[in-house]
């Protein structure tokens, strides 16, 4: 009996010795990059990888008809639907090629289908992202670059501020809010930190103060999200929270876009309330993160309107984006997917409640 046999035969297992290019992976949302990063680590693994440019989504979602296994990433839609339509067609695993987890409805999700995921891919790829940014806010990198190949060497209306002394706060001091933290350490800046499950071992350590929300809105000159999407965090940053801080806040999210109510955001920076925003996430991104739009009308007027503010720096996604995230992202998922095929062992699953891989309670349906 060949794998894909086996793999529908229920118990998930195959052999050693069984022919792995007979396990077929349907890989949505496949951009150039996954495809070479992909390619470059199945030679290990030699499963047959079918790549589809369009994301997953209800109305793609037959096109895993005839796959064991799909393959997925921040912008596709796992919803209630799609999910049914992954079983019907006798899909046994997705495998999210991410750390987040917010695009899958994971408590429909639970004994129907199993779910593996990338806790972490490169943490420090998207710390440095995050400081790339408030660097670039500050000191205007993005506005002098275009000077200069202009020829334009005044340096009116690029003044920026010293880090060094200021405030920053860090909301979720999980892998990334660690590596932040670390980060902001070598500028010389007052750390405050926020966390519903504070690591006092490591801040003492490191040597910051965790407070609460209403401290940091406080006292913070840039506030960056590192905490997940969730029903507590949806819209975390929004009117009543703004109206708390500093007037001039820099906001950075290199998080999930749905941290933020983007129209309280484009009000206060309207109002000099909030004084520069750095998003590498967008609310409704997935429509347009990682696509080129370059000769299309926009018809996201949000969008549109934060693009018009010249303290407001969009990066699409790519916080994660470096050579080694690539590289742990094709291997963790090969890796996660072998070894559900061949030991029916759910590497990296989350919790179907917290999406947690590391949860306890997630094998015993405790979570609910
Ligand atoms: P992690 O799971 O290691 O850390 C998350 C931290 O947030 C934990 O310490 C947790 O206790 C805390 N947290 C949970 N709920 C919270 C709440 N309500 N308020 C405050 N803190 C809360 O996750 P990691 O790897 O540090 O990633 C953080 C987030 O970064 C991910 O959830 C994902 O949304 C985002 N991300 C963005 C990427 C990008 O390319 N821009 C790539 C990878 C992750």
């Amino acid at each position: 009996m060949e794998a894909a046999e086996r793999l529908a035969a229920g118990n998930g297992i195959v052999k050693e010795g069984d022919v792995m290019n007979d396990v077929n992976i349907a890989f949505f949302d496949a951009k150039p990059y996954d495809i070479k990063s992909f390619n470059e680590i199945n030679i290990d693994y030699n499963f047959n990888i079918k790549y589809f440019e369009n994301k997953l989504n209800p109305d793609t979602a037959i096109q895993a008809k005839g796959y064991n296994i799909v393959c997925a990433f921040v912008n596709d839609t796992i919803s209630k639907n799609v999910i049914d339509t992954l079983k019907m067609n006798d899909i046994k695993l997705i495998a999210l090629r991410c750390a987040g987890y917010n695009n899958i409805d994971l408590q429909y999700a639970y004994k129907r289908i199993h779910t593996v995921r990338v806790p972490a891919y490169s943490p420090y790829a998207i710390a440095e992202h995050t400081m790339a940014l408030i660097l670039t806010l500050n000191r205007k990198i993005h506005k002098a670059y275009y000077r200069t190949r202009d020829n334009n060497f005044n340096i009116n209306g690029l003044v920026g501020f010293d880090l060094h002394n200021k405030t920053v706060g860090v909301i979720g001091t999980g892998k990334i809010g660690k590596i932040f933290i670390n980060i902001l350490k070598g500028f010389g800046v007052n750390i405050l930190a926020y966390d519903l499950y504070p690591d006092n071992d490591f801040a003492k350590k490191v040597g910051f103060k965790y407070v609460d929300l209403d401290t940091m809105y406080k006292e913070s000159d840039i506030i960056s999200l590192h905490c997940p999407l969730t029903s507590e965090t949806y819209h975390l940053i929004n009117k009543k929270s703004i109206n708390k801080m500093k007037n001039h806040v820099m906001i950075i999210n290199t998080g999930r876009g749905q941290l933020i109510n983007t129209q309280d955001l484009i009000d206060a920076l309207k109002k000099s309330k909030v004084g520069y925003a750095g998003l590498d996430v967008y609310e409704e991104e997935s429509e347009y993160f990682f696509e080129d739009y370059s000769n299309q009308i926009l018809d996201d007027d949000v969008l549109a309107r934060l693009l018009t503010f010249p303290n407001v720096i969009i990066t699409s996604h790519q916080g994660f984006f470096t050579h080694e995230a690539l590289k742990t992202i094709a291997q963790t998922t090969l890796e996660n997917i072998k070894k559900y095929i061949f030991s029916n062992e759910l590497n990296n699953e989350v919790c179907y409640k917290c999406g947690n891989s590391e949860c306890k309670k997630k094998t015993e349906g405790k979570c609910f």
